[in-house]
């Protein structure tokens, strides 16, 4: 079988290996998928004896992206976009790096959700690495305004003006949102911490669709808030999903479906 693997630090957690083993199941695919776990001072290293054990491909995790972004010989756009890689493809000797994360979050949205994001009012929470490798699938949807905000202003003003010529996007703090969104995505790492960005209740517009990019077994503190202030919410375990489903399709041009899994994940969470 051809060989791919996740490669992180920590990476006993991924999930990758379970549903890649899924998707090589329901299309038929004959590939090996483990886990590599590299020494954090060590990732070239791995990913160079790896291609010389003959790995076709690979996945990217905390805390490797960005070096996988600077090892790649050839980059995505949307990879160069994101500033950061997650998935590589090892192919006559090159190293080619793309991203599936925001492709990843659209289409749990806008397929699994069944939320069209085109001509939507959308807030993304976090300038940091999650939020900018949202960002240029989120503006490829045609949305009608991104509003980028985050903890420090300036971060956020920074990322929207990089993105300035893709689309109308503009960032600024959590106190001067004053409008309301049709959806909110969560793209900061304060879940994680239990904590909530400080943003107004008004920014969820009647009937608003609210998105944390984590998920757990319980709903994330933003999920709560969200729902407190009537919007319908999901959690990231879609993104996990699709995510992977789109780097599988890179590796092996067949695109395997993802609902089944997702609901056994969820399951299991
Ligand atoms: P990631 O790769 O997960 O995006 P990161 O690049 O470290 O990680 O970015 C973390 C993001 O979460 C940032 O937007 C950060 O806000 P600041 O730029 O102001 O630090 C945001 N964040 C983390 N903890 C937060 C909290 N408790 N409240 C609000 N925002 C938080």
């Amino acid at each position: 079988p051809d060989r791919y693997v996740v490669i992180g630090n920590p990476v006993a957690h991924s999930k990758s290996p379970e549903i890649h083993a899924w998707f090589a199941r329901e299309t038929g695919q004959n590939i090996r998928y483990d886990r590599l776990l590299a020494p954090v001072d060590g990732f070239r290293a791995a990913v160079r004896e790896f291609i010389a054990a003959g790995g076709r491909g690979a996945n990217v995790t905390v805390p490797f992206k960005l070096e996988a972004h600077a090892l790649s010989d050839e980059l995505s756009a949307r990879a160069r976009a994101a500033g950061a890689v997650n998935t590589l493809r090892f192919e006559d000797g090159r190293i080619l790096g793309d991203n599936t994360d925001g492709v990843g979050l659209v289409n749990d949205i806008v397929c699994n959700a069944g939320i069209p994001l085109s001509g939507r009012r959308i807030l993304l929470l976090g300038a940091g690495g999650a939020a900018r490798g949202v960002i240029l699938p989120i503006l490829a949807q045609a949305p009608a305004q991104l509003r980028v905000a985050n903890r420090t202003a300036g971060k956020a003003e920074d990322l929207a003006r990089e993105f300035d010529a893709e689309g109308p996007v503009s960032g600024s703090g959590y106190e001067v949102l004053e409008s309301a969104f049709d959806i909110v995505i969560n793209a900061t790492s304060a879940s994680l911490g239990d904590a909530l960005p400080p943003i107004p209740p008004a920014v969820f517009a009647p009937g608003a669709f609210a998105y944390d990019m984590m998920y757990g077994r319980e709903a994330t503190v933003f999920m709560r808030f969200a729902a407190e202030h009537g919007a319908s919410v999901r959690d990231g375990l879609g993104m996990l999903v699709e995510q992977a489903a789109e780097s599988f399709a890179l590796w092996r041009g067949v695109r395997p479906h993802t609902a089944e899994l997702l609901a056994d994940l969820r399951t299991r969470l």
